[in-house]
């Protein structure tokens, strides 16, 4: 059923996104890095964002992988209630908007525009280079606790890869939620839970 969601989701995006192709990325780096109680130690929120040093492809492909992608055949970096999988991440950038396709290791197109403007309310965001949409899925976790709760899981991946390697983030729920929402095309049931800034 899971599978299905997904399979229907894909091809709902395919036949209404923009003409970009997707972009495959590097294979995650799963190794190494900073010591786990040392990125505890240095988690925290920044607010301001540099639109001249940006992530490249490769810690791209890394920070998608930590927040929500697969470590196991078939199972994510984050737990989920009832195993449900509910959540998918989208990555915002002044470029347009993409969904990370987790099995795949590659970005979906959903949009080429600047669609920014609906994934903040406070002025840094707008301006940042890069945001990470968190959405969760109705049809696949009604519960709205265990929602919220498995997407906090991805947003705390999230912090402690940025804490890891010297990344500024934080995580906001202050956005235009119908707004984003519609920007990014999901379906009635998909809502967008948090959105986390990151970058340098
Ligand atoms: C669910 C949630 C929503 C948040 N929303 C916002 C937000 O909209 N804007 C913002 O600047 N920070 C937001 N934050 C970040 C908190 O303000 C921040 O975590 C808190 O001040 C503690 O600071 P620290 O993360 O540096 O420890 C949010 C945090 C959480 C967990």
């Amino acid at each position: 059923m899971k599978r299905m969601i997904i399979a229907s989701m894909l091809t709902m995006l395919s036949l209404t996104s923009c003409a970009a192709s997707d972009i495959t990325l590097p294979q995650p780096q799963k190794t190494g890095g900073m010591p786990l109680m040392e990125a505890l130690a240095n988690r925290q929120s920044t607010r301001e964002f540099s639109n001249d040093k940006l992530l490249n492809e490769q810690q791209l492909s890394d920070l998608l992988w930590a927040a929500c992608g697969f470590n196991r055949e078939d199972k994510l970096t984050i737990p989920t209630a009832l195993n449900k999988q509910e959540i998918t991440v989208y990555v915002i950038k002044p470029e347009g908007a993409w969904l990370y396709a987790a099995k795949e290791n590659k970005l979906i197109p959903v949009t080429d525009e600047d669609i920014r403007e609906y994934s903040a309310s406070q002025n840094f965001a707008k301006k940042a280079p890069l945001n990470i949409a968190i959405v969760s899925d109705k049809e696949l976790m009604e519960n709205d606790i265990y929602a919220g709760t498995d997407a906090g899981a991805v947003m705390q991946n999230i912090y402690l890869w940025c804490a890891a390697n010297g990344v500024g983030t934080v995580t906001r729920g202050s956005f235009d939620k119908e707004g984003l929402a519609k920007a990014l095309n999901l379906k009635p049931s998909q809502r967008v839970i948090l959105v986390q800034t990151v970058g340098y």
